[in-house]
């Protein structure tokens, strides 16, 4: 095990919030966020959503920082380092998850690298959405090209976590998100504009309360753990590089406003084109690669366009898949003396492998699981139900057995002590673990 006094930190404070936030935005904002908004309905989903990031999201976020900082290892020894025993079963819980997730995030990760080089040949030379779309499903019906590219992908994940914590993901981070961000503003201006576009803005943005079930309700959850990377120890390992003088509530806060933002503007991408060309909401996975390349079609030099905005999409996607191959990966690492090179190359590996399947549900081979396709069926019990356990359990962790200790470290500042710190334990009592069993309950019943 490496001597606590020895972890690497990050290299300023600006690097742990940039990486953070490479973690949480990623393809959760940009690909999994607007077609799942499409799928439950639009504006009252959003709703839901960002409800959920600002009361259980932020506080969440805050726990596992809280108990990565003070246990100072990953999620697994730092339940043991805090609390002891049963505990780090939930740390157990997000490596599974971790696992879980990054199998099919490859897959569509990959996508990403497919439509950066499609750009270049003719992708946006379309003209009808139709031809786009089908431009997708004949891309995903193909077995070989797909897993090329999950393969491609994940080789780019490892390549990362094999290169260690503050030197890949940082750099990575500090060029690619603002530039993702001033070209998504471009993006809006473009999409807005179009003839038809306000229908797609009601649909985002007004919200009718009719629409919320437990379903959708379950779906919110879901994609708020899943956007903010919680749940699963990945931001309690972040918070174990973070230095002592750091401020755990401030930092938090930016790292879910950005994410929400970067979701927000995803939406005001996709929805007003998607309306605009009379393509269907509810379109399921492919949703954004099926619209912004008819975006792209409408703007002069439109393959640059394109190019520039999968390079960067692709970035913003390995940032995230980087950190959940560290959850892995840090687990082997920290309790089994694991080099990092082993652990990486091992685990990546078989992940990839463990991917095939989802890669293949989305139109080469069909392989259902409980009326779902694999990919689907992955996602949904990872990010519905692993997920939310994992904040389950942490937020008892946190606001029951270490509260003594979560009060010091949280008002370590001397400057200055964090106000809500009693709101803050107090959602994590009640509040988080209410709500996320009553959203279980009626979701899954639903
Ligand atoms: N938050 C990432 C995204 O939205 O793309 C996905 C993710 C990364 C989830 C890391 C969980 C995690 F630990």
């Amino acid at each position: 095990m490496p001597e606590i006094s020895e972890r690497e930190q990050w290299g300023s404070k600006l690097g742990f919030i940039l990486a953070a936030a490479g973690s949480a935005i990623g393809l959760g904002s940009i690909w999994r966020f607007p077609y799942i908004t499409g799928q439950y309905g639009g504006a009252a989903f959003v709703l839901v959503y960002t409800l959920l990031v600002f009361s259980i999201g932020i506080s969440l976020m805050m726990a596992e920082i809280v108990i990565g900082r003070r246990g100072k290892l990953n999620a697994v020894g730092s339940f043991k380092a805090l609390g002891g025993g049963a505990w780090s079963i939930v740390g157990w819980l997000g490596v599974i998850a971790a696992f879980i997730i990054l199998s099919y995030y490859g897959v569509i990760g990959g996508w990403t690298i497919a439509y950066f080089i499609k750009s270049f040949t003719g992708l946006t030379s379309h003209s009808s959405s139709g031809q786009i779309a089908k431009t997708f499903e004949i891309f995903v019906s193909n077995a070989g090209s797909v897993i090329f590219y999950q393969v491609l992908f994940m080789a780019a994940t490892i390549f990362v976590v094999y290169n260690g914590v503050g030197g890949g993901i940082e750099r990575l981070c500090k060029i690619c998100m603002p530039a993702l961000f001033i070209l998504m503003l471009i993006l809006i201006l473009r999409s807005v504009t179009l003839p038809g576009a306000s229908k797609g803005l009601s649909f985002f943005l007004k919200p009718d309360f009719t629409k919320i079930t437990g379903e959708v309700l379950l779906a919110a959850l879901g994609q708020a753990f899943f956007s903010l990377s919680l749940g699963i120890g990945a931001m309690i390992i972040y918070g174990s590089y973070l230095p002592e003088d750091s401020n755990i509530p401030s930092s938090s806060a930016q790292i879910c406003f950005l994410t929400l933002l970067i979701s927000i503007m995803a939406g005001l991408i996709i929805f007003p084109s998607l309306f605009a060309f009379n393509m269907e909401p509810a379109a399921g996975a492919g949703l954004t690669f099926i619209t912004l390349p008819v975006v792209f079609a409408k703007m002069p030099a439109g393959f640059l366009w394109s190019a520039l905005f999968f390079v960067l999409f692709f970035f913003a996607a390995l940032t995230s898949s980087v950190s959940l191959l560290e959850v892995v990966a840090s687990y082997f690492i920290d309790n089994f003396g694991w080099k990092r090179s082993r652990a990486t190359l091992v685990l990546g590996i078989i992940i990839t492998i463990a991917g095939i399947p989802s890669a293949l549900s989305q139109g080469a081979v069909p392989i259902n699981l409980f009326g779902k396709s694999f990919l689907d069926a992955a996602d949904f019990f990872a990010s519905n139900l692993l997920m939310p356990l994992g904040g389950f359990f942490i937020s008892l962790f946190l606001g029951w057995k270490i509260h003594n200790i979560a009060k010091e470290e949280i008002n370590n500042l001397s400057e200055n002590s964090f106000p809500l710190t009693k709101t803050w334990l107090f959602i994590l009592q009640y509040i988080a673990p209410i709500c996320i069993a009553i959203i279980f309950i009626s979701g899954l019943r639903s």
